[in-house]
């Protein structure tokens, strides 16, 4: 064993496991990270590949609608209550930060909470407004038919100009998760994958988690159930007239 793994050995041996992520959470994040890709990729393709793109559309509003149940029933660091701080709590965290000593965070940090948010509305905003759009040529959403031609190319614009804020602020998520493994050696994305993060007995009696559980995965599979017949719902509506 190399000499740098036995002491990152010794110093985890001091502290303990904790899960924050919850399987379901975990889940959402890879899921969403390839749909968003294959959302992107099968747009690119032109009207040939519209029906898949839909196909992948309706998967992401699936997943969002899901977070935004879950945010309110998950276990407790998926909890919205546990990461949306006041503007004071997000001005002191980030004063802190920019001092070089940023407060023990176990979920998701002051700043980093409030930017979830943004991309779950801004996703839930990408998802609808492709449902009224068009794509002048033979491709349409279905609820396109529910509203005229001119505000489906209205909502067709808002999905187009959407994305590229939605492009932005992706990329200033994943420049921010790398910053804390390179500058603050906070390797975030390992416990995204394994749900754990490692705490010293101080820390965590510091923090007092209430270790909510939140509900169990049978639960997190009927809400993805239930948004997925929504979104199923939406899918086969029939424009009014024609
Ligand atoms: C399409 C691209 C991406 C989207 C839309 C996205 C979106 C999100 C969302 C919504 C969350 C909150 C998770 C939750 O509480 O449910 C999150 C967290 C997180 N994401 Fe991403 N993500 C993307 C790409 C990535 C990539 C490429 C990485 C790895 C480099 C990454 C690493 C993380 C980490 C580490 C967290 C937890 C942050 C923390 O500890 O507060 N994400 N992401
Ligand atoms: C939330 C995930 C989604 C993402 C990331 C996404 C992304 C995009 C992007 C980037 C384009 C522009 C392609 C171009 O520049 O030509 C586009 C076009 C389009 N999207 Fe989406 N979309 C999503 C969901 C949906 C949904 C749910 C529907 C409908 C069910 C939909 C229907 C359309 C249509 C009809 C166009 C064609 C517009 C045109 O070519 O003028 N999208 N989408």
């Amino acid at each position: 064993m190399s000499e740098s793994s036995e002491q990152d050995l010794a110093t985890k041996s001091q502290k303990q496991p904790l899960l924050v992520w919850d399987l379901a959470v975990r889940l959402f994040h890879w899921l969403l990270v390839l749909l968003i890709v294959a959302a992107w990729v099968t747009a690119e393709q032109g009207p040939a590949w519209m029906d898949r793109h839909m196909q992948v559309g309706y998967a992401v509003m699936t997943l969002i609608l899901f977070r935004l149940v879950w945010g309110f029933c998950g276990s407790e660091y998926a909890r919205f209550s546990s990461f949306l701080a006041g503007p004071r709590r997000m001005l002191g965290y980030l004063k802190g930060l920019l001092g070089g000593q940023s407060e023990l965070v176990i979920g998701h940090n002051p700043l980093g909470g409030w930017s979830v948010v943004a991309m779950l509305l801004m996703l839930l905003f990408q998802a609808s407004t492709g449902l009224f759009a068009n794509d002048d040529i033979y491709n349409e959403g279905p609820l396109t038919g529910w509203v005229s031609n001119a505000t489906s190319g209205w909502l067709t614009g808002l999905h187009k100009l959407n994305f590229n804020l939605l492009l932005a602020i992706i990329s200033l998520h994943i420049v921010a998760v790398l910053s804390y493994w390179v500058f603050k050696r906070d390797n975030l994305i390992k416990p995204m994958f394994t749900g754990r993060k490692w705490f010293t007995s101080a820390e965590l009696s510091q923090h007092q988690t209430q270790n909510k559980a939140g509900r169990s995965l049978w639960w997190a599979l009927l809400i993805v159930l239930i948004s997925a017949g929504l979104v199923f719902w939406l899918s086969i509506q029939a424009p009014p007239f024609g």
